[in-house]
């Protein structure tokens, strides 16, 4: 019986380690930040467009339009479809068709990791803007410690998705949490059954 409770012992150690690490690394893989999706964006060659007097919106434009249509707009595909007209006034069936076309002007495809992040980026920034904007953006400015709120347009874009990616990073942390809880509790009370029998 003393061999079956230090395995009891050892594996519900091992368990209550195994769900820390789960809960570190998904704060780890945390959504990227407005300033890392914009580096990539330049970095992909995006810019060549997507610049202040070019043929496409800039960056920042993009994301408060995202922000935005999160708003008003039930899908993002919807959003797509109806706001977005390319070259010509062609339009997008889809947000995945449409990033499929920009990965291809930068001689990318889908599976390319930073296409992929940026991908991710904008989605959230939709899904974000589905909730209260103008609600949760003072709070951000307050956490960030920026002083600049709204007197300067330009900053509200760059505070809000900041705050979008750490709601995100939690949502999992606390669903690992909670479930390490529940297994962990399952092992201490088989663990104190078996105790009993000795
Ligand atoms: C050849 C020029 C060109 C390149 C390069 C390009 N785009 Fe675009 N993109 C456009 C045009 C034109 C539109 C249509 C709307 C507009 O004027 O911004 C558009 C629209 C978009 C939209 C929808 C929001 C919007 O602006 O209407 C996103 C998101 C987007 N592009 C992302 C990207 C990303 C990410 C890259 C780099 C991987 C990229 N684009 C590269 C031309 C380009």
């Amino acid at each position: 019986m003393n061999g079956g409770v230090k395995i009891v012992m050892a594996v519900t150690l091992a368990i209550l380690l195994l769900g820390i690490a789960a809960s570190l690394a998904g704060v780890a893989a945390a959504q990227p930040t407005v300033d890392e999706a914009r580096e990539v964006f330049q970095t992909l060659g995006c810019t060549s467009c997507h610049m202040q007097g070019g043929s496409a919106k800039p960056f920042d434009e993009i994301v408060s339009l995202f922000q935005q249509w999160g708003g008003q707009y039930a899908t993002i595909d919807e959003a797509i479809q109806k706001e977005v007209k390319y070259f010509g006034g062609q339009t997008f069936d889809s947000y995945d068709k449409l990033m499929e076309t920009m990965a291809m002007n930068v001689g990318k495809t889908m599976d390319d990791p930073d296409i992929q992040l940026l991908y991710e980026f904008f989605l959230n920034l939709f899904e974000s803007g589905a909730g209260t904007p103008t609600a949760t953006t003072p709070t951000t400015t307050e956490t960030t410690g920026q002083t600049t709120t709204t007197t300067n347009a330009a900053t509200t874009p760059t505070t809000s998705p900041v705050e979008t990616t750490t709601t995100e990073a939690s949502g999992p942390g606390v669903g690992v949490i909670a479930a390490s809880g529940v297994v962990i509790a399952l092992i201490l009370i088989a663990a104190a059954y078996i105790l009993s029998k000795k």
